[in-house]
């Protein structure tokens, strides 16, 4: 039997996380982790509280087998699920709990994703396209790159990896699968090359953004974002907690914008004599800015230099 590779992940954010996820040590109480990935930042809420139980969600196979295996010390307070956060609602209902006193989510890739390079997701090493953070998924990254219409692809290129010569990009994406369908990792790295060059010294290497911005439309990773925080809000107890750690700009602005809706009672356009939207607060942010690594953790760890966490309280 083949053996599953370790699976290194180090949790980023992990201090700030316990001071912001907070319970009554001696009530038992319920987490969703609905990225438990390898399972980091559980085991540290997991250990603080005797009495937590544990609903792990996760994408990725891989993951779920290592946190299975990390947090096997915390027994049947411990529940892991394969799926998506989107749905953690409907997961939980299905796990017969109907409230949680905390969600925890911290999106984005894991480290053992990009650094296997079977699969696919670093342009630093010559492998299959895939991408996929559920590997039962028909849409590989080769696939999305070999159907994407061109505008679609200049879109998520703009949009995902915050890319200026998008419309290029895609239009030579195009131009290069009419030759040859894009199938390995250094096919993509060849449209970089191709069309943006060599990065300025002190930027991302062209081909990160490139990569992630088709990493994001393989996984539907904003879409899940946001129902996922609609399901958490839904799933909360009063004065239960979300907590979100995200990696990216534009899911930090889905997050900020998210609470600060939900923590707002009127929503009408600014100039209205009378509300008419009828929006009600139903959330608190507790963090007023995104609380970001301290540079002892950057030092040790550089994934977490574009970090961010939000946290916001159900009223
Ligand atoms: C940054 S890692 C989480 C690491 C984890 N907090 C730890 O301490 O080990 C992100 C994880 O989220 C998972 N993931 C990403 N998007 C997801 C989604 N929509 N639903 C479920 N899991 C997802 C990935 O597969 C990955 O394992």
């Amino acid at each position: 039997m083949s053996q599953l590779p370790a699976f290194e992940h180090i949790p980023v954010l992990k201090d700030e996380v316990l001071q912001y996820l907070t319970f009554a040590e001696d009530h038992p109480v319920r987490l969703i982790d609905g990225t438990v990935g390898g399972g980091g930042h559980s085991a540290a809420l997991l250990e603080k509280y005797p009495k937590l139980e544990l609903l792990g969600i996760d994408r990725d196979d891989m993951a779920l087998n290592a946190a299975g295996k990390r947090l096997a010390f915390a027994g049947s307070r411990v529940r892991l699920v394969r799926g998506c956060y989107a749905d953690l609602a409907a997961i939980a209902v299905e796990n017969g709990w109907d409230q949680v006193d905390g969600i925890l989510l911290d999106i984005g890739v894991s480290s053992p994703q990009l650094d296997l390079p079977e699969r696919g997701f670093s342009w630093r090493n010559d492998a299959v396209l895939d991408m996929r953070m559920d590997r039962r998924s028909e849409l590989t990254a080769g696939r999305w790159l070999n159907r994407t219409g061109e505008a679609e692809m200049a879109r998520v290129f703009r949009e995902y990896g915050e890319i200026r010569r998008a419309g290029a990009l895609a239009k030579k994406a195009v131009e290069m699968r009419e030759n040859k369908p894009f199938a390995m990792t250094s096919d993509l790295v060849a449209l970089s090359d191709a069309v943006l060059g060599r990065a300025k010294p002190g930027h991302l290497p062209h081909p990160t953004l490139v990569f992630q911005a088709v990493r994001i439309a393989v996984n539907d990773e904003l879409r899940q974002l946001e129902s996922g925080l609609k399901s958490a809000l839904r799933m909360l107890v009063p004065g239960g907690r979300v907590a979100v750690i995200s990696f990216h700009s534009l899911e930090d602005r889905i997050v900020k914008n998210f609470f600060r809706k939900e923590s707002t009672a009127c929503i009408c356009p600014p100039g209205l004599p009378v509300c008419c939207c009828g929006h009600e607060a139903v959330l608190q942010t507790v963090t007023r800015h995104a609380v970001t690594a301290k540079e002892a953790e950057i030092a040790a760890n550089s994934r977490c230099a574009c970090a961010r966490l939000r946290v916001a309280e159900k009223l």
